[in-house]
């Protein structure tokens, strides 16, 4: 029989995205949880020791949450290709008066010492992305009675992570704002959220969440229908007065003449989904590498954002970012609740 989410934790079936980059904070998480979601915290970018204060602070609050991290996935990186594009990037990085970094060619080389921070804080869930982590790492957490989840896009990446001894799975589609999930090289799954929904469900015996372009109530019942114990929900609470999301990104979300979203190579050297706009148009084609990419275009990025050019940042969403409001988180939550 198929095992399902643990009573209470995942209570009212709606979890608060971890959003890496700014929008995910304590105060986001906290509102989620204490409004009967599981609020995330995001370990991606972050400093070690700044991740550990956050969970320390959320901590502080009694609330369950769970926190997230971007395992470093050590994927090949065509550097002639990363250096090519930073001669492209030039022009732009000498309009905006900043320099370009030298291609930092390592992953996040910290995720040890979050991890260890994890083990020894006890979050109720840790979620990762982008790669599997050793299968060590997730029994150190499941025996520090951690409740692990692994993001995954399709029926082979979950019953890999089914293998590897994960507590449940997120199913992310592509419709998902932010980062897509990928770890094994396969056309992104070409159904809709629910198929995807029931395709991983019949794979593994393990608890299935869903994420991805959910914007509606009957979006979410859609995916509980075909099996989701609960909905992951990022761009719904990016326009929350508790989320971290920064100025220009608010306003893109609430503006009209962003028409659609799409998904990119050209902030990160990875592909995610963003309000299409004249960066992305630009650098359509942007080579695959990250993290080097995303550390090249992290001072363009910055400059844009302090000069308050939508155009020139990512703004990441997901196809239903129409559906977000500007609205308390809670009020988020009780949209989409059980
Ligand atoms: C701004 C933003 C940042 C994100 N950062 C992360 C992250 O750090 N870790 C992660 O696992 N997923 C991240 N995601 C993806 C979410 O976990 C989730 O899959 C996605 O938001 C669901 O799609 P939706 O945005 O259409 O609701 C991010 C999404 C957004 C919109």
């Amino acid at each position: 029989m198929d095992r399902e989410l643990p009573e209470g934790l995942f209570g009212a079936g709606v979890v608060g995205a971890p959003m890496a980059g700014g929008p995910s904070r304590p105060p986001l998480a906290e509102a989620v949880s204490a409004s009967g979601g599981l609020g995330f915290l995001a370990g991606g970018y972050k400093a070690p020791d700044a991740l550990a204060r956050e969970v320390d602070e959320l901590s502080a609050t009694g609330l369950a949450f769970g926190v997230n991290l971007f395992v470093p996935a050590d994927e090949p990186v065509d550097r002639e290709a990363v250096l090519a594009y930073r001669e492209r990037l030039r022009p732009l990085a000498e309009r905006l008066g900043v320099e370009l970094p030298e291609p930092r060619w390592a992953d996040d080389d910290a995720y040890p010492a979050k991890l260890a921070h994890l083990l020894e804080r006890r979050p109720a869930v840790v979620s990762f992305t982008f790669a599997l982590p050793p299968a060590g790492d997730v029994a150190s957490l499941r025996r520090a009675g951690v409740f692990v989840l692994q993001t995954v896009t399709s029926p082979d990446e979950a019953r890999a992570a089914e293998e590897l001894g994960v507590d449940g799975v997120v199913a992310q589609h592509a419709a998902a704002g932010g980062h897509f999930g990928a770890f094994l090289p396969a056309p992104a799954f070409a159904g809709p959220l629910p198929e995807l929904v029931a395709a991983v469900r019949a794979a593994v015996g393990i608890p299935v969440l869903a994420a991805g372009g959910i914007g509606t109530a009957e979006a979410a019942r859609a995916v509980r229908a075909a099996g989701a114990g609960a909905v992951q929900l990022g761009t719904a609470f990016l326009r929350t007065p508790e989320a971290g999301t920064n100025p220009v990104q608010r306003a893109a979300l609430a503006d009209p003449s962003f028409e659609r979203t799409a998904q990119t190579r050209a902030f990160s050297g990875k592909t995610a989904r963003g309000l299409e706009n004249s960066f992305m148009r630009e650098y359509a084609d942007a080579p695959a590498g990250y993290p080097t990419v995303h550390y090249l275009t992290a001072p363009l990025r910055a400059a844009a954002v302090a000069a308050g050019d939508a155009q020139g940042t990512n703004l990441w969403a997901g196809t239903a970012w129409k559906e977000a409001r500007e609205e308390p988180a809670a009020d988020v939550v009780a949209r989409f609740a059980v």
